[in-house]
């Protein structure tokens, strides 16, 4: 039984593009899109082959999905063209929640199924691909988080259920209760993190798929290149780029993209130009030698 529900659920991976848009920006958080931009942008990646959105519901204080919704509301064809991921748990301090005192995680049955309930409603969709639960809740109860991603999954709002932010040990504890599918973490080549504590190699083991927030860094290493790392960083970058006529940012993803976990970078620029340099990258080949270029510059010294 439990061999056949491994392999049952080894082959039902959602399928995502293999680079992913983040959206926390779009709104009041950042660029500020009206809903023709929204439009254009979702059109833009979509048909370039970027197909999967990165939400949750607290961006741009709980008002991104709505916008997203609203810009493909009469556009029918496109939701079936594309994959929505959101994240619930966070309960954000703001005018849009007269009721959240202090910033706080909630990840109790009812609030699982709130929050997805409006995601649904402001998405402007039937289901979500993938609900993850935004950051570990220190009240966590697996047992309860589990009841509310069998009853989502059982009345088809949501296909696929993950964590974000997680560590091994809190993955594991929910595993154990209902599978994980996903973790999305901070990763890139000025967060190296979860090379070395365990969530990409748990990843390999349970066959569960990566997603890295930040695959950028936030945009440092172009904001802050008088940073000695991230010079370093930078001086390989531009190394690479040139054997494989590239831009030096997309060797930033092909380093993430070269892992053998199949890290998916969720990129939070909205240009076009930069979201469709960021897929390209993903099919960028890195030599053994060259990561390790990186990674010899990202750490400051060579392997031991
Ligand atoms: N699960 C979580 O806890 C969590 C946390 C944070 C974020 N996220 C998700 O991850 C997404 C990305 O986060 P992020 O914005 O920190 O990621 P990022 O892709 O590392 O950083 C984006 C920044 O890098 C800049 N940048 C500079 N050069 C670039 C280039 N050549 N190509 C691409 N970007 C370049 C962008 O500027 P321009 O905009 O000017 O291009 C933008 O300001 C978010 O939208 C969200 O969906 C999840």
């Amino acid at each position: 039984m439990q061999d056949f529900f491994y392999f049952h659920h080894m082959n039902n991976k959602p399928t995502l593009s293999p680079v992913i848009a983040g959206c926390m920006k779009w709104g009041q958080w950042g660029a500020q899109f009206t809903t023709g931009q929204y439009l254009e942008i979702i059109e833009h990646c979509v048909g370039y082959g970027i197909t999967s959105f990165d939400h949750a519901d607290i961006y741009g204080n709980y008002t991104v999905e709505e916008e997203f919704g609203k810009a493909i509301r009469h556009k029918s064809s496109l939701r079936q063209q594309m994959q929505l991921i959101s994240k619930c748990g966070i309960k954000m301090v703001t005018a849009n929640r007269p009721d959240h005192h202090i910033k706080s995680y909630d990840t109790s049955k009812e609030h699982i199924l709130l929050s997805v309930h409006n995601s649904l409603k402001n998405l402007n969709t039937e289901y979500l691909d993938i609900l993850l639960i935004h950051r570990p809740d220190a009240l966590m109860n697996p047992e309860e988080i589990a009841a509310a991603f069998s009853q989502l999954q059982q009345q088809g709002k949501v296909l696929h259920f993950g964590v974000s932010n997680f560590l091994p040990h809190q993955l594991q504890m929910l595993h154990r209760f209902f599978p994980v599918e996903i973790n999305q973490i901070e990763i890139s080549l000025t967060y190296l993190d979860p090379f070395h504590n365990g969530q990409l190699d748990q990843c390999i083991e349970m066959n569960i798929i990566p997603m890295a927030w930040s695959p950028m860094g936030g945009g440092n290493l172009t904001s802050d290149p008088e940073d000695e790392r991230n010079f370093r960083i930078q001086a390989v970058c531009e190394i690479l780029a040139k054997k494989y006529d590239a831009e030096p940012q997309q060797i930033q993803i092909a380093f993430l993209t070269s892992h053998p976990s199949h890290i998916l970078p969720v990129m939070g620029t909205s240009k076009h130009k930069r979201l469709e340099l960021a897929l390209k990258a993903s099919d960028i080949p890195l030599e053994r030698e060259e990561w390790y270029m990186l990674w010899r510059a990202a750490m400051g010294h060579e392997v031991p």
